[in-house]
């Protein structure tokens, strides 16, 4: 796949989004976000994190405001243009515990969610070959015919992002994708992603709310604070002090790995 660092892929223009008991939910967002990029979204709780993420995706509709995806120099702006082309990765991991790992993968090359399709049976051997080549790129190939239920939260993650990248999305959209995993897992699982990012040039808007490995696999920060956009800048050149700014000054014991790149 050829990449291009440099071309935009999306375009957010003046996002606006209240919700019907008044909150301000997001408020003037401008965002350009480059093909191939990897893009960590920080933020403090209620920050607007999750509702940026899901106007992509459209679950959520922007009172105002244009969100365009810029495939092979035309503008796409409509929802169905854009979510052909998204992969997103949840939280909880949102699989079908008793479906195996390649029944799980093969949904994601379904556009409905309708289970009774999800059967070995109903999909072509071309795309079981894709979904096995999916799980393999995931480290997880020995578990392709294993029930999900039996996994670890480490391991099923792995089968929710095979899910997302089956149907070769050129963006994925992660919700806090590590936010139930150990320390340990986690950090797995955002360097697959990264890697799997840099390797098919899949665009990543992810939020965290691990500084850390913010700061670690990010290309760009773009930090929210009461749904307006506080830092939008690449991972390098953003101060220690911006992020507690944004934080109001309560994050305690920043990791020595931030501080150190910081001080470079
Ligand atoms: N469905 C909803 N109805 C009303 N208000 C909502 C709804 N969803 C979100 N909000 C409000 O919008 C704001 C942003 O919420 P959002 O969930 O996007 O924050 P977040 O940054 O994802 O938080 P967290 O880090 O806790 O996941 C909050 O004030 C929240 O209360
Ligand atoms: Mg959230």
């Amino acid at each position: 796949m050829t990449q291009n660092p440099k071309s935009k892929m999306l375009e957010f223009k003046n996002i606006e989004k209240k919700f019907s008991d008044g909150s301000t939910a997001l408020s003037g967002i401008d965002l350009s976000i480059s093909e191939g990029e990897f893009v960590v979204l920080l933020g403090p709780s209620g920050s607007g994190k999750t509702t940026f993420i899901r106007t992509i995706n459209g679950i959520i509709k922007p009172d105002r405001g244009t969100i365009s995806i810029i495939d092979e120099e035309k503008f796409l702006t409509d929802g169905e243009s854009l979510r052909k082309q998204m992969g997103v990765v949840f939280q909880d991991f949102n699989l079908v515990e008793n479906l195996s790992c390649i029944n799980n993968v093969l949904s994601g090359l379904l556009f409905s969610s309708n289970r009774l399709l999800s059967s070995l049976y109903f999909f072509s051997k071309k795309q079981k070959l894709q979904a096995l080549e999916c799980l393999e790129q995931v480290g997880i190939l020995d578990k392709a015919y294993a029930r999900v239920s039996t996994l670890s939260g480490g391991q099923k993650q792995r089968v929710g992002i095979a899910r997302a990248i089956v149907k070769k999305p050129k963006l994925l959209l992660a919700d806090e994708p590590v936010a139930s995993l150990d320390p340990v897992i986690a950090h797995d699982i955002m360097f697959l992603l990264r890697d799997l990012s840099k390797k098919f040039g899949i665009t990543v808007v992810c939020s965290l709310h691990q500084v850390d490995l913010a700061f670690e696999f990010a290309d760009r920060i773009v930090g929210l604070s009461e749904g307006k956009i506080m830092i939008n800048a690449p991972t390098a050149d953003i101060r220690i002090d911006e992020i507690q700014t944004m934080y109001k000054g309560q994050i305690k014991g920043l990791s020595f790995g931030i501080e150190q790149k910081i001080e470079k």
